[in-house]
């Protein structure tokens, strides 16, 4: 049986941001800038104490938002998020049993992989869109362009040192679907609820184009 395919969320936006929530009051203002500012696909990670709560808050109140967990390392973390309204779920790694357990979530997954083994034993077991992390400690563009060759039916969300200055680059790849990155999510703005400022970002970044076609 086939796993739910990522491509229709993925299709949304070139861009996911990978938003760290701090405090619970950040979490709808933030989103909401993100969605006018055209990045849908929002990733908060569970990396906070109020993460779960952020996105209870935001699936409840941002019209728009396409809700995804992110930093999922365990079991537990995949319920939790999913009670919560995830729509999809991203983890940075995979050991085989917690990539068996998310095969079987019933939402799309971005699993993370590293090295053409775990690429290997991820599409072993269903999944067609992986996240490569960390993506520029871990081979970056030249690394996504030679796994293309022996793997050419799988596809990638680079995540990890990804920025203004590279995001083309990566975008331009033909096994990239789209990419990650907190670039658009400046801790920094969102300290000082300058939400207007992540709405810009978040405007400059969807109007990057994708050599992927979906
Ligand atoms: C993460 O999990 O922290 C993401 O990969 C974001 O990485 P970045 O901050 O380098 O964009």
């Amino acid at each position: 049986m086939s796993l739910p395919s990522p491509f229709p969320l993925l299709a949304r936006a070139p861009v996911i941001p990978v938003v760290v929530i701090e405090r619970l009051e950040h979490a709808v203002p933030l989103a909401r800038a993100l969605v006018e500012g055209g990045l849908p696909l929002i990733e908060v990670t569970l990396r906070t104490p109020v993460a779960l709560e952020a996105i209870r808050a935001i699936a409840a109140e941002v019209e728009g938002a396409i809700l995804g967990a992110g930093t999922v390392t365990e079991v537990a973390h995949v319920e939790a998020s999913l009670e919560a309204g995830a729509a999809y779920l991203v983890s940075p790694g995979t050991t085989h049993a917690f990539a068996e357990a998310l095969s079987e979530a019933p939402v799309p997954v971005l699993p993370g992989c590293a090295t053409v083994s775990e690429a290997m034993a991820l599409s072993a077991l269903g999944f067609q869109v992986l996240k490569f992390f960390p993506a520029e400690a871990a081979g970056g563009v030249p690394f996504l362009k030679s796994i293309a060759g022996p793997l050419p039916h799988l596809r990638f969300c680079p995540t990890g040192g990804i920025g203004p200055n590279n995001v083309e680059t990566y975008l331009a790849l033909p096994n990239v679907v789209a990419v990650g990155g907190s670039w658009v999510v400046p801790a920094d703005a969102i300290r000082a609820g300058d939400f207007g400022k992540v709405r810009d970002l978040a405007k400059a970044a969807s109007g990057l184009k994708r050599a992927v076609r979906f």
